[in-house]
């Protein structure tokens, strides 16, 4: 979303016709936006074997993954249902990676005999797999090296902290006597941060721990850096240049791939890099009141539609597309959920009138896939901007939708 001429637009079309055509609250997704993000990603690893596998549970519309599709990624997924979803757009099962965490070990087999490639993170699953597939089907090993990557929000850093993901370094012996049980085919490494990165160096501290690991294992196609690459959202943290984090990477790699003999593939599987930027959810201030001394902007929407300011404590720019060069005010940016539901507390904006457009920013990854009902409120529309027109990719939720799954008994 650009500002030009005083009007907010998207590719050209003026978000306040994106208004009168679709209604609010709406996410609007810019196609342009991700492949210009794809070719940056690929331009930063432009000298290694590089694979880019789209976590698509930052977006699952299939009409997204069909676009990854398009420009020739592949898919990772953590749940059956995404891994349907990419078959059913055409993802070959070999370019879909499944990523699940605690799981009963049944997804796994139904993983398996999806042809889906299985990353397994637990010594439980480990060993079930090797009791049923021995080295006839290759498994990647999802690593936690409990190194601290970095992030805005203590809550997150917290959850680093108490990471469930992944198997810890520390038992590293444990796999590869699972490996030498079961005769594993253990072709990948993977590793994933689960909080942000903003530097390379953390990055390539990260990289390098893996490095000397990877060399334990004998059999390995690629090792996978998972997602976790921020973008910029306009909160003045700082954001990896992915052509520096490329350049500073092929060093290590290189050297690593010197170690080990042969030259493996990188895979990455960046979600928010992708979609976060492309994403707007377009608003209407319904209200506008004073309330102990803070003036609020009380939103048709709420956090059943972008839990992340409430969740995370994320930032997201908010912009008044009907107001965008005005004087500026303070202002708490509200939703409509009977409970604390803030955007965004004393936030200058140009200044809101009730029925202005308000459009909050960077809601493309882990926007609409993380809404919800609640409140029984219907969740937004979804538009998708490809080569200059908008199109709707999914209906806003209807009063039957809410209904659909209810069974009504008879009570007495
Ligand atoms: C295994 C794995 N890969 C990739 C991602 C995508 O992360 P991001 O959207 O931060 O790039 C996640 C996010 O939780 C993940 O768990």
């Amino acid at each position: 979303m650009e500002l030009i001429d005083n009007k907010y637009k998207i590719q050209g079309i003026p978000v306040e016709q994106l208004r009168e055509q679709f209604g609010t609250p709406l996410y609007v997704y810019d196609a342009e936006h991700i492949r210009g993000q794809i070719r940056k990603f690929r331009e930063g690893f432009s000298t290694v074997d590089l694979h880019i596998k789209y976590a698509c549970k930052a977006l699952t519309n299939i009409n997204i993954l069909k676009l990854m599709l398009r420009e020739g990624l592949g898919l990772d997924t953590v749940s059956l249902p995404e891994l349907r979803m990419g078959l059913h757009v055409g993802f070959k099962p070999q370019e879909i990676v499944f990523t699940p965490n605690a799981v009963d070990f049944s997804e796994i087999e139904e993983a398996v005999a999806l042809g889906a490639k299985i990353n397994i993170e637990n010594l439980s699953n480990l060993e079930r797999f090797g009791q049923k597939y021995g080295g006839s089907v290759p498994v990647c090993i999802r690593l936690n090296p409990h190194i601290a990557a970095q992030a805005n929000s203590e809550k997150v850093d917290w959850w680093h902290k108490q990471s469930k993901f992944g198997i810890s370094i520390d038992q590293v012996g444990d796999v590869k006597a699972l490996e030498e049980k079961y005769n594993l085919h253990i072709d990948g490494i993977h590793i994933h941060s689960s909080s942000v990165i903003m530097s390379p160096e953390i990055f390539i501290n990260g990289a390098k721990a893996v490095f000397d690991i990877a060399l334990q294992f004998q059999n390995l196609d690629f090792i996978d850096f998972g997602g976790g690459i921020k973008v910029d959202v306009g909160d003045g943290n700082p954001v990896i240049d992915v052509v520096e984090l490329g350049k500073q990477l092929d060093v290590v790699f290189s050297d690593f791939c010197q170690k080990y003999g042969r030259r493996l593939q990188l895979w990455f599987e960046p979600g928010r890099y992708l979609v976060g930027n492309a994403g707007t959810l377009l608003t209407t201030c319904v209200l506008r009141k004073r309330n102990g001394g803070s003036e609020f902007v009380g939103l048709n929407s709420g956090f059943n539609h972008l839990i992340r300011p409430m969740f995370y404590n994320a930032y997201h720019e908010i912009v008044n597309a009907s107001n965008p060069t005005g004087s500026t005010e303070t202002y708490t940016v509200v939703g409509n959920i009977c409970e604390i539901d803030n955007f965004a507390v004393d936030r200058e904006l140009h200044q809101v009138r009730e029925g202005d457009l308000i459009a909050i920013r960077s809601a493309g990854a882990y926007g609409y896939s993380m809404a919800s009902t609640y409140n029984s409120r219907y969740r937004p529309a979804e538009v998708l901007v490809i080569n200059g027109e908008a199109k709707l990719i999914r209906q806003r939720d209807t009063y039957e939708d809410l209904l659909r799954n209810q069974v009504e008994i008879e009570l007495d």
